[in-house]
């Protein structure tokens, strides 16, 4: 039968809003319609809530060694922040240096994140990489990871690819049935610019912003979308922030082809001023924060599926990482040198809690939007749906449960990411997540965690093209 009901919500999918009982038997879904309580079942009243599909966060980067630092959160802490926001599965990258077997690096990754409390999944990473490895794409695809990333920067760095071998993973990733994923920065605009403000000796958080600038982004956008279409493959462009880079993936859309884009949720609330701030390099993210009328660009591309997914690229550092290697003047202030900052910003826990505040609660997005942007179309483009992102029968129990009416100021001492700041603080939303349920279990509830550190199970994902038969998606 069933053990746990969810009584009276308005259920969520991307096409519909149905006010009905779940019902959840062990870690399932057994049905919706309306139940009967009855003694031994735990019944949650849901009345004027939301209940929607756990979010699934497909970007992050937990634990990751970017420029001597490893990030201010363990897996199983990132995933109790996680989960305060709703969250219930979250993928990472494997940590790749060139040579590196991708495959032992996914293993690995996934043998550091067994200690979630939620469920999670690994992506490929190629870095500078020797051709050969691209073959072990069939064995990754086999293994439940048929996503791959991959850097059109870093050059000097040994991270960017080259584009002769990123081609080969395309055409790899298309006879597997897989998904390249691509952080489009153009390496020459980027690598110039930079050595010409190291050249004036202006290293200031505002020249950073300065050495990305939106065309930088376009460019490589471009290009990889150019490749994609040559080979044939789709592909996913993560943390797009900017028109000129949409309006790349609409030409590819009206011509039938799917380019997936991702936008995050610091592109839509913070913007390029913050670097004008002392403390700007707490901001310092790649692609940098743009203006506010590229973030009303984003909200449009969000609204007419342009965008497919939001994922925060999470990469939680705590002040001590974000300013190790930077030096103070005689007034104790740090010396602005943005080649010695490390590039990330946390946003786990607040990408739900802003898109339901600034996207359905100010009218941009619908609730049903949100659902396909947080949840339903990451499950169905990294090829773990219906199992997640579907609140069905037979899909697992991983809901979130929505209160339209709760207002929250960010701030630190509401988060749980281990850090001492908040890039939000003071930022004050309207909707929040007010109960986590993972696998039929609650895990947040009355702002405590109740999950279980172990208790996260690896997804072995397999894209389903069956769902992708549009890019608009649902
Ligand atoms: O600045 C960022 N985005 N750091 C994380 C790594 C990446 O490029 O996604
Ligand atoms: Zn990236
Ligand atoms: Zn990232
Ligand atoms: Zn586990």
């Amino acid at each position: 039968m069933y053990d746990l009901i969810i009584k009276n919500g308005t259920v969520v999918s991307p096409s519909s809003s149905t006010i009905c009982d779940v019902a959840i038997k062990d870690d399932k879904i057994v049905g919706l319609g309306f139940y009967e309580a009855a003694e031994g079942i735990r019944t949650i009243d849901a009345t004027g809530k939301y209940v929607m599909p756990g979010v699934i966060e497909a970007h992050m980067h937990c634990m990751a060694p970017f420029q001597g630092c490893l990030g201010a959160n363990t897996f199983y802490q990132q995933s109790v922040s996680g989960a305060f926001g709703g969250v219930t599965m979250f993928m990472d990258f494997a940590n790749v240096f060139p040579g590196k077997s991708v495959l032992e690096a996914v293993k690995e990754r996934r043998a550091e994140m067994e200690e979630s409390a939620i469920d999670f999944s690994v992506h490929g990473k190629f870095v500078k990489s020797p051709p050969e490895l691209v073959e072990e794409i069939p064995q990754l695809a086999e293994y439940g990871v048929p996503t791959f990333k991959m850097f059109m920067t870093y050059k000097k760095e040994g991270v960017m690819i080259d584009e002769e071998t990123m081609l080969k993973v395309f055409e790899k990733a298309k006879e597997v049935g897989g998904l390249p994923m691509l952080h489009c920065e153009d390496n020459t605009m980027a690598e110039d610019a930079i050595e010409k403000v190291k050249k004036i000796g202006d290293l200031s958080w505002v020249n950073f912003a300065k050495t990305k600038p939106q065309k930088c982004e376009a460019a490589a956008f471009e290009r990889a979308c150019r490749l994609a279409e040559y080979v044939d493959c789709p592909v996913m462009v993560v943390h797009t922030t900017h028109k000129e880079a949409l309006d790349v993936a609409r030409r590819a859309h009206e011509s039938g082809f799917p380019i997936y884009v991702e936008t995050g949720p610091h592109y839509l609330t913070l913007f390029d001023d913050n670097y004008e701030k002392e403390e700007g390099y707490l901001y310092l993210c790649s692609p940098p924060l743009r203006t506010p009328q590229d973030a009303e660009d984003l909200w449009q591309g969000l609204q007419d599926g342009t965008i497919s997914v939001t994922g925060s690229d999470d990469c939680t550092f705590d002040t001590n990482e974000k300013a190790a290697f930077l030096e103070k003047d005689e007034n104790g202030k740090y010396i602005q040198d943005f080649t010695k900052v490390v590039n990330g910003m946390s946003g786990l826990e607040v990408r739900l809690p802003i898109l339901l505040s600034e996207g359905a609660g100010k009218g941009r997005l619908t609730i049903n939007q949100v659902c396909a942007l947080t949840s339903t179309n990451v499950a169905k483009i990294y090829g773990c749906y219906p199992q997640k992102g579907i609140i069905a029968p037979g899909s697992d129990a991983d809901l979130v449960i929505v209160d339209m009416a709760q207002e929250v100021t960010l701030s630190k001492d509401i988060l749980h990411n281990n850090i001492s700041y908040c890039l939000h603080e003071g930022f004050k939303v309207k909707g929040y997540p007010i109960m986590t349920i993972a696998r039929g279990k609650v895990i947040v509830e009355n702002g405590e965690f109740r999950g279980e550190k172990g208790a996260g199970q690896f997804i072995k994902r397999k894209i389903d093209s069956k769902y992708l038969e549009r890019f608009g998606l649902d």
